[in-house]
């Protein structure tokens, strides 16, 4: 399949991506890094994060070395944390078994927790300049189209076809900016809705395009209704501070700082007092907050209570009292920093909640 590849390198060296912080260089480091970011979150999205991240973390022996508290706080706001916590246990286990040194052999790479076999390809093309495929979402999107292939590509079937192609239209030379290329022209060409075919250097051969099927193929994951779970949340406030609790290491949103959680049947001021010490002036309901993860849709009820007296006990392990401010700088995730920021506005805006 020399054209498919050719038209590709051609198209990348054009109109791709060429000015990524992680494309300066081949620091296997950073390209991990970059990769891990981009498993799940759009290139603009991660930038800033990659950044940040790769300043306090410049190489394996300090993220190693980190506590996983500050890991995750780098990541705070990126979502699906599973990545951070699997970067992190990489890391220390690239000292143990690797000395300190990114591993080099495809099979040491698809080893490390939260790489995957296209991940593990795409570190192993950028870093290394070896000869492999990958096959992320985008550009089995554009395997589908290209060649035609129904289906859905989460199916092992589907997956197994698109792998074949991916494998069977590698070039001999320029692996990486061709694989930067199919990156490239799958998130900004060949997107999911309204692509830009008018654009595509692959229009003229896309089975696809030429039988105007491009808006279903490839075909959507079969429609699952996910079940709706509904939690309340306390946030107690002795201004400026709000009490948060460190989430159990494993399950939803482990180890971040959220708000307690108020159980099923019981009551607000006696889970204040009861669990924290605190008595509470008075409640208020604060617009529900709504998150969706991969299985399930959440959403958050937070009761924001302003505590009139607390008791010295309030002060346990795993406990913390931290000013709203200091709060959003903290490990936390996405709707915890949502209800954060609209208690810092409210109480800029003199208190005009609801
Ligand atoms: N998505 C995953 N990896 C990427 C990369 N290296 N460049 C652009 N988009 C990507």
């Amino acid at each position: 399949m020399p054209q498919f590849a050719e038209r590709i390198i051609e198209w990348q060296r054009r109109a791709g991506r060429h000015d990524l912080p992680w494309q300066r260089g081949r620091d296997a480091y950073r390209i991990w890094l970059s990769e891990i970011m981009l498993q799940q979150t759009q290139v603009a999205a991660v930038v800033p994060y990659f950044e940040r991240f790769a300043a306090r973390f410049p190489d394996v022996a300090s993220l190693a070395r980190a506590a996983e508290d500050a890991v995750l706080q780098m990541w705070s706001g990126l979502g699906y944390y599973a990545r951070a916590r699997n970067l992190h246990r990489a890391a220390r286990l690239i000292m143990e078994r690797h000395g300190g040194r990114f591993p080099h052999r495809f099979e040491d790479i698809a080893a490390l927790p939260g790489v995957g076999r296209s991940t593990a390809g795409a570190i192993a093309v950028f870093a290394f300049g070896q000869r492999h495929p990958i096959l992320d979402g985008n550009v089995k999107r554009v395997f589908a189209r290209y060649f035609g292939i129904d289906g859905y590509p989460g199916e092992a079937a589907v997956a197994r076809q698109l792998w074949a192609r991916a494998q069977a239209a590698l070039p001999q030379a320029n692996v990486d900016a061709y694989i930067q290329g199919l990156m490239d022209l799958g998130a900004t060409v060949c997107t999911r809705a309204r692509p830009r075919c008018a654009d595509c250097p692959l229009a003229p051969e896309c089975v696809a395009h030429r039988e105007a099927r491009v808006d279903s193929v490839p075909a959507p994951r079969p429609r699952r209704v996910l079940p709706q779970r509904a939690v309340r949340m306390l946030v107690l406030r002795r201004a400026p501070e709000v009490l948060l609790e460190r989430r159990p290491a494993s399950g939803v949103w482990g180890a971040l700082w959220c708000f307690p959680e108020l159980a099923e049947a019981l009551d607000a001021d006696e889970t204040a007092w009861e669990r924290f010490g605190a008595r509470i002036g008075r409640w208020r309901m604060l617009p529900p907050v709504n998150h969706a993860f991969t299985h399930f849709r959440l959403e958050i009820r937070a009761l924001l209570g302003d505590v009139t007296t607390v008791e010295p006990r309030a002060q346990s392990p795993g406990f913390v009292w931290l000013s709203v401010d200091r709060a959003l700088g903290a490990a936390i995730p996405s709707p915890v920093r949502a209800i954060l920021r609209r208690i810092a506005e409210s109480a800029s805006a003199g208190e005009q909640l609801r």
